[in-house]
């Protein structure tokens, strides 16, 4: 079983959106996933409820008595976590995480605000005992741009690999108001994102 925490303690980067089309892959390949919410607003979690049940199975993750315990005969938990991530329970989730998924958008203000999260992780003691894997994936930016290329820089430069980089589109908006991800819908509806992600899976996927 792997356990990927998707985290940024910046709000609305993107966390969810990765979390539940990260989950919904999983799915449609036919494996069993989790999708857990350690997030109070519970987003993952609502999106959960509006998903239909015709659909590829996603599990959703019960923390019991608070505690966070990896369930049984599932190959894959995706864990969705809230802004302001920091202290014990950043702590405790990095104990059971093998890969982190760190979205972040390419403005100097995200920048900044990341690094120290980036700083932070890397010098966990559970990362380093549990060889962690971190990947940073570029959110709503274009490839192509000066702000991509910023964005690599800075993240290369703390020794770290960018996964992709996700376009700004309607797509996940639109999706996620249906409880759908981009393995629901027909390919050619959302072609140029499928080819986006195929790195990030790339990377999920490597032992
Ligand atoms: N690549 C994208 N293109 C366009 N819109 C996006 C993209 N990624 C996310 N969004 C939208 O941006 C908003 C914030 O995204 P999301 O909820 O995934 O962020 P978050 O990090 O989980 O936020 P929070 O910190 O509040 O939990 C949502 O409305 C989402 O649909
Ligand atoms: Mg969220």
């Amino acid at each position: 079983m792997t356990v990927i925490i998707v985290a940024n303690p910046k709000g609305g980067v993107g966390k969810s959106t990765i979390s539940t089309n990260l989950a919904g892959y999983f799915a449609r390949r036919g494996e069993s996933v989790m999708l857990g919410d350690t997030d109070k607003q519970q987003s993952s979690r609502a999106w959960l409820g509006i998903r239909s049940k015709d659909l590829p199975l996603i599990q959703s993750w019960d923390e019991e008595g608070g505690q966070l315990r990896t369930p049984k005969g599932i190959a894959h938990v995706v864990l969705d976590t809230p802004a302001g991530l920091a202290g014990e329970r950043l702590k405790e989730l990095l104990r059971i995480a093998d890969r982190v998924v760190v979205p972040l958008q390419p403005s100097m203000f995200d920048i900044l605000a990341t690094r120290d999260f980036l700083a932070h992780l890397a010098e966990r003691k559970a990362v380093r005992e549990r060889h962690t894997r971190i990947g940073v994936l570029g959110m709503r930016v274009d490839a192509r741009t000066r702000s991509a290329e910023q964005l690599q820089r800075f993240v290369e430069g703390l020794g770290l690999p960018v996964l992709g980089y996700l376009r700004d589109t309607q797509n996940y908006v639109q999706l996620a108001a249906h409880g759908l991800t981009l393995w629901d819908v027909a390919a050619s509806r959302v072609e140029k994102d499928l080819a986006q992600w195929q790195s990030v899976i790339d990377w999920v996927d490597r032992d």
